[in-house]
């Protein structure tokens, strides 16, 4: 970016952060452990008051979704919306392409979300799940957003240095923007809990830095939302590595029994009879044990004394039923949602349509603060 652009920012950045607490303390060991308390805490309050919070989160519509996005997310969500906090889930299309060059095939991926949601116990008539892109309000958030960080910060952002690494391209302004477009998916709503993995925490912490920032510049619009962080441990993919579409080794939401069936059979394991829960000796079977133990609630090392040393394929059989078992309701429910598109389709026309009118409202009140109503 040229000079010319960030000099006048600049000074009004330096000023703000001299009382804007710095950004990102949660990627340092301390604080993370701060930020994790923190969401302990607000977990309690959210129990006590569920009517106090709304919460705002989602995913990017990359691939189906799997058992990682379930145990990690997916479930948490239900419960919270269970207990009647107001809820809305944001499949973020746009992120798609931040770091890839097509854009794929989101509107399956999209549909697939929404099934899974629904199956998975999302009430969609009193939660509204919607797409970024269908909610022009909302992106229009970003451009003041952007006059309220600097180019220097948004460099500084750790997820979206890993995921530029990760990505072996050029960055682009897309994904060096990320947190911001976050920031307004969050902000849109004053939404007021964000509940994320660790990845996000960055993006949550820029949110409040914005907030804070345009309320102090133009007078408060804005709340300053809090990251609820999952407590659910990451389930593994089924190689050991992180659960990904890409590397092949997830057990997607939508599988049928025989297809979860033929990925578990295809899993690499060893040939060490006696079973044991060693993630970093050996992942296979650990991810077996892992994923197996999430499905029937018990800890992987009493898992892996009931198998014993009846071998990998015993334990692929027991992680089979057990999956099938687990999610054989959930897949009832897709299946069913999956002959009725139109529903599908009607659900997020209708969760479009009341995100886009919440949009309009907070765009007003962001016009009338900055006096561009006319
Ligand atoms: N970045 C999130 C992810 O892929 C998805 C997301 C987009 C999100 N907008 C959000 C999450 C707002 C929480 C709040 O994991």
């Amino acid at each position: 970016m040229s000079t010319g652009c960030t000099q006048p920012v600049k000074s009004v950045a330096r000023k703000e952060l001299s009382y804007s607490p710095p950004i990102f303390r949660s990627c340092t060991m301390n604080s993370f452990t701060a930020t994790r308390a923190r969401s302990d805490q607000l977990a309690a309050d959210v129990a006590a008051h569920p009517d106090r919070y709304r919460i705002l989160t989602g995913e990017r519509p990359t691939g189906p979704l799997h058992l990682g996005h379930y145990f990690g997310t997916i479930a948490e969500r239900v419960r919270l919306h269970g207990r009647g906090v107001d809820t809305f889930i944001i499949l973020a299309d746009y992120q798609v392409i931040t770091d890839r060059d097509g854009i794929g095939q989101v509107r399956d991926n999209v549909y697939g979300a929404v099934m899974d949601y629904l199956a998975a116990g999302i009430d969609p008539e009193t939660a509204t799940i919607f797409t970024h892109s269908a909610v022009p309000a909302l992106n229009q958030l970003i451009l003041p957003f952007l006059s309220l960080v600097t180019e220097a910060e948004l460099h500084r952002n750790p997820t979206v240095k890993a995921e530029h690494s990760a990505s072996g391209r050029a960055l682009s302004a897309l994904l060096l923007t990320y947190p911001v477009h976050q920031a307004a998916d969050i902000l849109f709503c004053k939404g007021n809990l964000v509940p994320v993995g660790k990845d996000n925490l960055p993006h949550v912490e820029l949110t409040r830095v914005l907030a804070r920032r345009f309320n102090d510049r133009y007078g408060k619009v804005f709340p300053e939302p809090d990251a609820l962080l999952t407590s659910a441990p990451e389930v593994p993919g089924l190689d050991g590595r992180k659960m990904s579409k890409s590397y092949g080794n997830a057990i997607t939401l939508g599988m049928t029994a025989d297809e979860t069936a033929a990925v578990i059979r295809r899993a690499p394991t060893d040939s060490e009879r006696r079973i044991t829960f060693d993630p970093q000796g050996r992942p296979g079977i650990s991810a077996l044990l892992s994923t197996a133990a999430l499905c029937v609630g018990i800890d992987e090392h009493t898992l892996a004394d009931q198998i014993g040393d009846r071998g990998a394929g015993a334990l692929k059989q027991r992680t089979t039923e057990l999956v099938n078992d687990y999610f054989a309701a959930h897949r009832r429910r897709r299946a069913d949602l999956a002959r009725q598109p139109d529903l599908v389709r009607d659900i997020l026309r209708a969760g479009n349509g009341r995100a886009n009118a919440i949009a309009e409202r907070t765009l007003d009140e962001v016009r009338a603060a900055m006096g561009t109503s006319y």
